[in-house]
């Protein structure tokens, strides 16, 4: 099996997503700062079939050539929780885009997800929505946990912040079990939080600069922000809302600008009122740990960074 080479200058990554909002801003972070060599797409914010349309719609707006593959349509034990309410009921808020004239590669993540750990030596796996693909490929093949340079993941909270219930994050709620799977599987995993994205906020300021650059990427991400802004304050364009899936990407691209530290992390699959919560130990830094968390992130510099990459 051949081994394609590594480009020094930005990491290669597989990106797993649910677009989704601030995961078409991730892509669009993604596009400048990482080599792409593929995304994968789950259900999450929105059923599959509108993550997998988005996402191709959004590797034509980006002039991304890229395979695009479908994975799982509901969570391991089979529920389905989408957030709408948070994106539209598209995914993408009011931003339409046109029909993506190509297909997808397959409808098996798991499998492309899997071999693709197979060709690239130093692939870095970015999760932006619920780990149902990547628990599947795990189960699957256990051994690519050690093959993979790492794992990203938009998902959880340390300090117990939850979005979707008071307990728990959106992504992890959505498939706990999934979850479970991949924090307990010995992948070096690094958790990108509610406790850090919510550090990296933008609002007004940014769609209006991003707008009056008037080309076809930053509009969009104009019209991205205006939506996320009024679709979660009811209409109110004061108040910013978190970066979430860009930090992934960002992490990844320039770990540089985030702190992380060890610890245990343990995902509630049981909870009556805290299913989904990811139990951060930090009583003490532990000797053996099976996750790195973000807690510290120079919010600044990321916000250049992503708006720089919504002006081409
Ligand atoms: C996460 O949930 C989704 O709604 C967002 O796209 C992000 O991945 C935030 O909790
Ligand atoms: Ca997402």
């Amino acid at each position: 099996m051949f081994k394609r080479s590594v480009n020094k200058l930005k990491p290669q990554v597989l990106i797993d997503c649910d677009p989704g909002i601030d995961d078409a801003i991730a892509l669009v972070t993604a596009a400048k700062y990482t080599e792409i060599i593929g995304i994968t797409t789950v259900a999450g914010n929105v059923p599959l079939e509108s993550t997998a349309r988005n996402t191709l719609a959004l590797c034509e707006l980006l002039e991304l050539d890229v395979p695009v593959h479908t994975g799982a349509a509901h969570a391991l034990q089979g529920q389905l929780v989408t957030a709408e309410e948070v994106h539209g009921d598209a995914g993408l808020g009011t931003l339409t885009l046109p029909t993506p004239r190509k297909a997808i590669s397959s409808d098996d993540a798991p499998a492309y997800i899997i071999d693709s750990i197979g060709r690239h030596e130093k692939l870095h796996l970015v999760a932006l929505g619920p780990l149902t693909n990547i628990a599947h490929a795990i189960q699957r093949d256990p051994n690519i946990v050690h093959q993979i340079v790492d794992l990203t993941i938009m998902g959880g909270s340390a300090h117990g912040i939850g979005n979707i219930t008071a307990a728990a994050e959106f992504n992890i709620f959505a498939d706990p079990e999934a979850a479970s799977v991949v924090f307990s599987s010995g992948v070096r995993l690094n958790m990108i939080g509610l406790n850090l994205t919510h550090q990296v906020q933008m609002g007004l300021a940014e769609s209006k600069r991003l707008a009056s650059k008037n080309t076809v990427v930053s509009r969009a991400v104009a019209e991205l922000l205006l939506s996320y802004q009024t679709l979660i304050y009811a209409g109110n364009l004061s108040k910013t809302v978190p970066m979430h899936d860009p930090c992934a990407i960002l992490a990844v691209s320039h770990p540089e600008l985030f702190t992380l530290t060890h610890r245990n992390v343990t995902v509630e699959t049981n909870g009556t009122y805290s299913r989904g919560l990811t139990l951060v130990d930090e009583r003490r830094v532990p000797a053996e740990s099976n996750c790195r968390v973000a807690y510290e992130v120079d919010s600044k510099r990321l916000i250049k960074l992503i708006l720089n990459a919504s002006m081409i």
